[in-house]
């Protein structure tokens, strides 16, 4: 959700992208593209399936819920073509107008998406599984994250947890995992996302002088 809305809040000002910040944006955007592809594809084929085979039925929710990756796919891959043709026509406005309209569709579906989803996982997971297998269904789900971006992903959670949720995932990671995260993976994420944190505070500092 914090990926969606820092890519909603860009393609406010995506016609003032210079051509090396659009290849930023393109760069890191592949990361986001390729991230959620694999996070939905696991929910769908590891998660929904358990759920429904514990629930010994089909559920409605669920299928309401495929639909929504199904369309959140749909968006994302969309604004994937749109930043591809923003770099070769130069900034074009209509494009860019394109761009707006699909990144604020994103965040929207997205936000009902998640509310709903956390919800009714959590519910049916409480309910059918053990915390056991709550954990591991957790786990197997996130080692879905494509190979070429594991090494993004501990400083990727990192990044969207709070000081005290941090502690507790570094106590959860074995030593190598930590170490190779401190000297080699938060800088490569880091050189990934920080071009797009600059461009929101450059943004920030634009409005607020207004
Ligand atoms: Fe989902």
């Amino acid at each position: 959700m914090r990926d969606a809305d820092m890519l909603n809040n860009i393609a406010l000002r995506i016609e003032k992208l210079t051509p090396e910040e659009l290849q930023l944006l393109s760069r890191w955007y592949d990361f986001f593209w390729n991230m959620m592809e694999s996070h939905h594809a696991a929910e769908d084929d590891l998660l929904f399936r358990a759920v429904e085979e514990r629930m010994e039925q089909p559920s409605e929710i669920i299928e309401e819920m495929e639909v929504e990756h199904n369309r959140i796919q749909f968006l994302i891959d969309e604004i994937r073509r749109l930043i591809g043709e923003l770099k070769r026509s130069a900034g074009e406005a209509s494009i860019c107008r394109e761009l707006q309209l699909n990144t604020d569709g994103l965040v929207k579906v997205f936000q009902a998406h998640i509310m709903k989803e956390e919800k009714y996982i959590l519910e049916k997971m409480t309910a059918h599984f053990t915390v056991n297998e709550q954990r591991r269904m957790e786990n197997r789900v996130k080692r879905k994250a494509p190979v070429r971006y594991l090494s993004f992903m501990i400083p990727w959670l990192h990044d969207s947890l709070s000081e005290e949720e941090n502690k507790i995932l570094d106590q959860s990671l074995p030593w190598p995992v930590r170490l190779m995260n401190h000297y080699f993976w938060k800088d490569r994420y880091a050189r990934l996302v920080n071009p797009m944190k600059a461009l929101l505070e450059l943004q920030h500092s634009q409005l607020s002088k207004v």
